[in-house]
């Protein structure tokens, strides 16, 4: 069943959705050659606990860190570590939420690490791109695979490859709930999109082959050729207009500058 929100309900959501989108702004700056994965968890647990929420990933399952942060070929939940320096030519992919009076904020970005090559910086604008694409189909009338094939179509046309293993969700009281939202498919499937219906979307895109593994650590995923991947994720709510980003930092924008 997917949970119909109430206004109050999108404004709690709003106000959990902003500290999420000022974190990844903020990280922007953050990051540079020469610091540690673990660093920017601390950076994001420290932002989210200074702002009175719940970091919404500690804990979670038994997710050991405030935020996911994948490296290259790390796709999602990548374990932060003091051992994980990042160096410059990296591509770092951070997803984190927060949890304000019972209610879920997800969002995910992928950095650059100082000067990345051509093909890094098409993969992540690629990524971000497929989420736009997506968006327009984020609208009532439309069904849900209407936006995975938006996205799809979007990143085969760049020659990348989507995720099949792990898909976006509906969010609420719960990081995930009702619907699953593959980032691939036919369109004209699955439920009508109707106001209130509020939904993570999250396109994972790789390189290579869209095949990926689990390490060991049973969290980190990575891609099976080794070649790199790139996250791009928001927390959206279908209204009866626009779609309403509530995990950027402007909602008019379309695009974020
Ligand atoms: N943010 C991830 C998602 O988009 C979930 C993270 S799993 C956690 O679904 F365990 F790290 F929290
Ligand atoms: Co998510």
């Amino acid at each position: 069943m997917i949970i119909i929100k109430s206004p109050q309900e999108i404004e709690l959501m709003k106000e959990a959705g902003a500290v999420t989108a000022k974190i990844l702004r903020d990280l922007r700056k953050f990051i540079v050659p020469g610091i540690t994965t673990k660093d920017i968890d601390d950076f994001v647990e420290q932002s989210i606990l200074g702002s009175g929420m719940i970091p919404a990933f500690k804990g979670y399952n038994g997710y050991p860190a405030s935020a996911c942060v994948s490296v290259n070929q790390q796709v999602v939940h990548g374990i932060p570590s003091k051992k994980c320096i990042l160096l410059e030519g990296d591509i770092v992919s951070v997803d984190t939420g927060t949890i304000h009076r019972g209610y879920f904020s997800d969002a995910a970005r992928t950095y650059s690490v100082g000067l990345i090559d051509p093909d890094a910086k098409r993969l992540i604008d690629v990524t971000q791109a497929s989420f736009y694409e997506g968006l327009k189909f984020c609208k009532p009338g439309f069904r849900l695979s209407d936006v995975s094939h938006a996205i799809q179509t979007r990143v085969e046309e760049d020659g990348f490859s989507v995720v099949r293993d792990y898909v976006g969700h509906g969010i609420g009281r719960a990081m995930h709930e009702e619907p699953q939202i593959p980032n691939f498919g036919t369109p004209g499937r699955g439920p009508r999109l109707v106001p209130g219906m509020v939904l993570a979307i999250e396109p994972m895109v790789n390189e290579g082959t869209w095949k990926v593994s689990v390490l060991p650590d049973d969290w980190t995923v990575e891609t099976i050729d080794g070649k790199r991947s790139a996250h791009y994720e928001n927390t959206v709510v279908i209204t009866e207009e626009e779609p309403l980003l509530l995990t950027t930092l402007d909602e008019s924008l379309m695009m974020e500058v």
